[in-house]
């Protein structure tokens, strides 16, 4: 795997072929003759845009406009030294028949989509075509951006070792990027930062988004902003192509979508060699506990009949890895990964997918039925091979996602339990047999109340095919679907796309960074819902970062333009309410503070899951050990007096501050409970937000040492306000006892929008201490509907600090003070002139 480091030179003379004998590719340098214009501000690509916008019918995206191409540069061809096994594995994908019709219609039009079948090998071989043709060999280079990361990183590193030289990668946090990069693969979400900071993506030549039929809601993003930006840069005598490549799952959204390409771009298919799958369906209603223990047995037991398990196996290895997996079968059981099944994509916001070990016995249960062709399966299946069982999704470890792409060690069979990572993004060579549970775990929220959950739900029909179709790559394969074909027949046709299911004020905000002001008219593949839009452009008035609206009207046209600090909050990698956190951070101080709950908050979970089910007494009673050290911890972290009183906040702050004290060692996470991935990812992101607050304010000239010494009492104070600034709305009080309805209300706590009480879970720091107001990062709804990271707010700082969440009436108006108004607004026991003399003045300004 150390090809990437072997960098080749490139060769960009023109006389070596590759043995593809693509005589006719050549590359245009053209210089569509336009006058030079100044370099743009951002203002005047709006304008530029919205002009172009009109022309475009005429002038872009389509066929027609190639015949006003002139060819001006003779052609180029780079030649790729590849090594010989390499070459003949790619002569076998499907997608090199196409070769020459992917190219013609790239030289040709703008925009082209491509589609093919998971495994044809688009993803690997279409950035090789253009770097062939010489896409990389001028100032621009060859970009591709997926939704998950996983993606991004190892297919940078398989290309590489295709083309036998260097490329890229660039993620969230890391990448080898350098300024010979001829191919990057990223993210989708960095590729949009980079639009923040070059709206014409100057440094590439070609865009590739792949994955688009994901739907992941940057892809959706930009794939609106390229169809703008590639014709702009068309204009400016800097041509650029976008190439849309996606499964064969409704590619009309994208082509038959006036708005994003006004003449529908040519749609090139590659039909994928798929050999035939049998496809079993369960006969019995499906499974509830898709995760559980017995789901896992039976999943083991169909495997097992599959491939009959043999004891007393004599497979000659001697790697560490069939040593360990020896050792696990001595003991009998398998272990295998208890993992969510998460739709994890490459947001700024990590969602958990977290694993889980679960032992897993292989002896005893009941069986399930299969179906018929159960038999078929048993003649193939070599009964003396073992499974070498691996788990792979997004979060984990990069050497070990990399371990189901070897061969498993001799003489076992490799088994993969994953995540829909491996749905459509990567083709693990091979695989014969696929185990469906049909489900899929996805975050849910409520877009009125912001309330959100993961729900685990059925997939789509066009997500399970797909499934399915991953056991044909490379011989007829089986599918066992854990679910009976009614089932399968009641599942919607397609997955939502993202952008419908999760609000969008981030990205209301990127885009008004970017200057489109009115949002809703914004070229969206799927436009999401008008409740949606209207919440988020509150939401950011709110918070400062759009200017008030004049006039109602403007508000009901969401176009509020961006106010200063809303640039600023949108250079942040964080959502919006984190982003206004920091940008307040710089008083007394807490900057390094801020940063460090910020990062804390946005990794969605630091704490390890000592919940989980134990394997056996001993690793029960070790569980209940660090459950019991973890609590202690907390409160440790948690503080007294002053400090208590940040709750939830000041146990994030203090488990960072105390780990990195510690060096960030793996030892001290896994004695106290801690997740040693997360603590790291923190350290990451506290880098990251450092260096963007200082390039958004140089004058504070904050330096985060990674050790920091607690903050003082008036700073923790401090701390509490910028927090409820940035958490305004997440506003709870405390329900008193005399408006007690009934007994679910005790303890529970009324937010402005939702009509059920919250409640403050019982590991909160602020459990027992229940304040009158609090502020939360978020409501996670489980057996109850909790708040999670909570945190205390003196009562006085509300009218002081959310005026507009505010009504200010006389006592007499407002006889119960502080009561949530079915408007959504405290109201205040305090009159205007009150509140402008008022309290003492808080240790935040607001500017
Ligand atoms: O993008 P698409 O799904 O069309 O295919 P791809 O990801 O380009 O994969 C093409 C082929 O390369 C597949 O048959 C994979 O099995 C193989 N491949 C591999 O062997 N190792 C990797 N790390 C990535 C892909
Ligand atoms: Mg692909």
């Amino acid at each position: 795997e150390k090809a990437e480091e072997e960098s080749s030179d490139l060769d960009s003379s023109d006389d070596e072929m590759d043995d593809g004998g693509m005589g006719n590719r050549r590359v245009e340098a053209t210089n569509v003759s336009e006058s030079e214009e100044p370099a743009s501000s951002c203002q005047e690509k709006e304008v530029e845009m919205k002009k172009e916008e009109k022309r475009e019918t005429s002038e872009e995206s389509g066929p027609a406009q190639a015949s006003s191409k002139k060819p001006s540069e003779p052609a180029i061809f780079i030649s790729v030294d590849r090594l010989p096994e390499m070459q003949e594995a790619r002569l076998r994908l499907p997608v090199l028949a196409e070769e020459q019709v992917i190219m013609e219609a790239v030289r040709e039009n703008s925009f082209v989509v491509l589609c093919g079948e998971t495994g044809s090998g688009k993803t690997t071989q279409v950035p090789q075509f253009l770097y062939e043709a010489g896409y990389a060999s001028g100032t621009g280079i060859i970009g591709v951006t997926e939704p998950r990361r996983v993606a991004a990183v190892s297919m940078s590193h398989r290309v590489a070792k295709e083309m036998n030289l260097v490329v890229s990668y660039q993620i969230r946090y890391e990448g080898n990027v350098t300024c010979d990069t001829k191919i990057k693969f990223m993210t989708d979400g960095v590729l949009l930062k980079e639009i923040q900071k070059d709206f014409l993506l100057q440094r590439y030549s070609v865009i590739i988004i792949d994955e688009a039929h994901e739907r992941s809601v940057y892809t959706d993003i930009l794939i609106g902003l390229l169809s703008r930006i590639v014709p702009l840069r068309n204009k400016k005598g800097l041509p650029m192509k976008l190439i849309v490549m996606s499964a064969t799952l409704r590619v009309e959204d994208f082509t038959e979508n006036r708005k994003l390409f006004p003449t529908p771009p040519p749609v090139i298919k590659v039909e994928a060699r798929q050999f035939p799958v049998s496809v079993h369906f369960n006969k019995r209603t499906p499974l509830e506990d898709y995760t559980g223990e017995a789901e896992v047995h039976s999943v083991c037991r169909r495997l097992r009949r599959a491939f009959p398990f043999k004891r007393g196996n004599t497979a000659s290895d001697s790697s560490d890895e069939m040593k360990k997996f020896k050792k696990a079968k001595h003991k009998r059981t398998v272990s295998l990964p208890r993992i969510d099944l998460d739709n994890y994509s490459a947001l700024p916001v990590d969602e958990g997918d977290e694993d889980r070990l679960a032992g897993i016995d292989d002896e005893e249960g009941s069986d399930l039925e299969l179906g018929d062709d159960a038999a078929d399966t048993e003649e193939k299946a070599d009964p003396s091979l073992p499974l070498y069982v691996l788990p792979l999704y997004s979060l984990l470890a990069p050497e070990q996602q990399a371990k189901v792409f070897r061969p498993p060690p001799h003489g076992a069979r490799l088994c993969v339990v994953a995540t829909n990572v491996a749905e459509t993004s990567l083709t693990i060579p091979g695989i014969k047999y696929v185990v469906d549970c049909g489900r899929v775990k996805k975050r849910f929220y409520d877009r009125v109340t912001g309330v959100s959950s993961f729900k685990v739900s059925w997939t789509s029909q066009a997500s399970a095919n797909q499934r399915a179709g991953r056991a044909g790559r490379t011989e007829p394969g089986h599918c066992y679907r854990l679910y009976s074909s009614a089932v399968f027949g009641d599942f919607s046709l397609f997955s939502e796309a993202e952008i419908t299911r999760r609000p969008v004020e981030d990205l209301v905000l990127q885009m008004k960074d970017l200057n489109i002001d009115k949002v809703v008219n914004f070229p969206f593949p799927t436009t999401p819902s008008a409740e949606a839009l209207v919440a988020a452009e509150q939401l950011l008035v709110s918070l400062g970062a759009l200017e008030e609206p004049v006039k109602e009207m403007e508000r009901a046209r969401l176009s509020c333009p961006i106010s200063p600090l809303g640039r600023a909050m949108a250079s942040f990698p964080v959502s919006p309410r984190y982003a206004k956190m920091l940008a307040l951070g710089k008083q007394q101080d807490c900057l390094p503070y801020v940063i460090a709950v910020v990062a804390a908050m946005t990794v969605r979970e630091i704490f390890e899951d000592l919940d989980r089910p134990a394997g056996s007494e001993d690793e029960s009673s070790k569980l209940a050990q660090r459950r019991a050290r973890l609590a202690q911890m907390r409160r440790l972290w948690a503080g007294q007096g002053a400090s208590l009183l940040l709750g939830d906040l000041m146990v994030l702050l203090g488990a960072v501050g105390a780990c990195e004290f510690a060096g960030c060692t793996l030892k001290f996470c896994e004695e106290n409970g801690l997740r040693y991935k997360a603590m790291l990812e923190i350290r990451r992101l506290r880098g990251q937000l450092t260096n963007a607050v200082n390039s958004v304010c140089p004058e504070v000239g904050v330096f985060v040492d990674c050790k920091m010494a607690p903050p003082t009492e008036s700073q923790v104070v401090c701390l509490r306000q910028i927090v409820l600034a940035g958490l305004g709305d997440h506003l709870a009080r405390r329900v008193q006892q005399e408006e007690l309805l009934d007994s679910k209300w005790r303890n529970g706590y009324k937010t402005p929008l939702l009509d059920e009480p919250v409640y403050i879970h019982p590991s909160s720091a602020l459990f027992k201490t229940l304040p009158q107001f609090v502020v939360y990062q978020e409501v996670l709804e489980t057996t109850k509907m909790y708040m999670r990271g909570v945190s205390a707010v003196e009562p006085e700082w509300v009218p002081q600090l959310l005026t507009q969440y505010c009504h200010f009436g006389s006592p007499l108006e407002t006889p119960s003070p502080w009561l949530c108004s079915s408007t959504g607004r405290v109201k205040c026991h305090c009159t205007s002139t009150f509140f402008r003399c008022g309290w003492q003045l808080p240790a935040i300004e607001m500017d």
